[in-house]
């Protein structure tokens, strides 16, 4: 049988380090369909460096079906799809809402359609927690109502969602949802990590460019939350433990394990951290002292959200196994190694 596995968003931060643990740790073949609108090419060679391994890279927009069809034409022998392509800026959807919506939906809707045409069926889609919004009750299970998005990116997942729910109802497509929670840190070998093609937005790479002078200052978005140190809450997740998350989702599928046609799943460790204890668990590991500041509240963030992650567990017999700790050594390991790059 063909162990082909397409992974859309390959050169992605999630996607690069789910085909790296591919390769490292089962005898999947990863086939990458990546445009780069969002990402470097340059992950498929730090993959080879460390693997020795050279990916199949189709660098196609997901938006053009007629390119799309080619790919998976060429790949019908595949088993699963993992989707992750999809731009996941919170900020910029509220900016460019449009960009968001027609990249996410037609790039899901070509991917869904030659999915099923080509009858590759085992689809694991890149959802997030964001979907949920500002919850009242906490953890977060699947069962917690959804919430008004806060952002368009928000609402490209609720959709996204939606539209997978609907599909395999009139297909043969077996399809999982995974939630992601907050995804950070690094492969253990600080040879590839989140590399942010703009500024990065996001808190742990904003962590580690000022540990490493190439930015001034952190500014904390508020420490006057009902929180126990006022800083907003998160359930932070090591990437490897999300990759790997994925591989078992796609293993659950091959192995006919899904009784229904459709599943969603909280991809967090079920541990709430806040932003202050984050960058003292960084400073603890680096052994510095990180240059912050205390600002203004960042209109959209979501007080606290952190996941139940029983379902999961139970589901795939997969258990995060990284700490904030290791966390934040590996993405200050990869801040490290990509600034001896540049
Ligand atoms: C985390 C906390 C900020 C930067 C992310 C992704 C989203 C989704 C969920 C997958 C917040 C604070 C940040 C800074 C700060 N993931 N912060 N100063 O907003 O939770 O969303 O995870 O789908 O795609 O964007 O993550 O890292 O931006 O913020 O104080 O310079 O850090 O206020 O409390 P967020 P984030």
């Amino acid at each position: 049988m063909s162990k082909k596995v397409i992974v859309t968003g390959g050169c992605g931060y999630i996607g690069s380090h789910t085909i790296l643990e591919m390769i490292e740790n089962t005898d999947f073949e990863p086939i990458c369909i990546d445009n780069n609108i969002n990402s470097s090419p340059k992950a498929m060679d730090r993959i080879e460096k460390i693997t020795g391994k050279r990916v199949k890279h189709y660098a196609i927009d997901l938006c053009d079906a007629k390119a799309t069809e080619k790919v998976f034409k060429e790949n019908s022998d595949a088993v699963a799809i993992i989707h992750f392509a999809a731009l996941k800026a919170v900020g910029e959807s509220v900016e460019i809402p449009l960009e968001y919506y027609n990249n996410n939906l037609s790039s899901l809707s070509n991917v869904l359609r030659f999915t099923h045409q080509y009858g590759i069926d085992n689809f694991i889609f890149s959802s997030s927690c964001s979907l949920y919004g500002n919850v009242s009750e906490l953890p977060v299970s699947e069962e917690t109502p959804l919430n008004t998005p806060e952002s368009p990116y928000a609402n490209t997942k609720k959709i996204g969602e939606e539209i997978i729910q609907d599909y395999v109802k009139v297909s043969n497509v077996k399809a999982i949802s995974l939630r992601y929670f907050n995804p950070v840190g690094a492969h253990a070998s600080g040879l590839i990590g989140e590399d942010p093609i703009n500024k990065p937005n996001n808190l742990v790479p904003v962590v580690t460019a000022v540990a490493s002078g190439k930015m001034e200052k952190l500014t904390v978005f508020g420490d006057d939350y009902d929180t126990r140190d006022g800083s907003c809450i998160r359930d932070y997740i090591h990437v490897t433990d999300i990759a790997r998350a994925h591989i078992s989702a796609v293993n659950f599928l091959l192995e006919g394990k899904q009784e229904s046609n459709y599943d969603v799943l909280n991809l967090g460790t079920g541990n709430g951290v806040t932003v202050i204890e984050l960058i003292k668990a960084f400073e603890k590991v680096a052994q510095l002292k990180l240059n912050y500041v205390i600002g203004e509240r960042r209109g959209g963030d979501v007080v606290a959200v952190y996941s139940d992650n029983t379902k999961v567990s139970q589901y795939l017999q997969w258990t995060p196994e990284y700490g904030i700790e290791n966390m934040m050594e590996t993405a200050w390991k990869w801040q490290q190694n990509l600034n001896k790059e540049a």
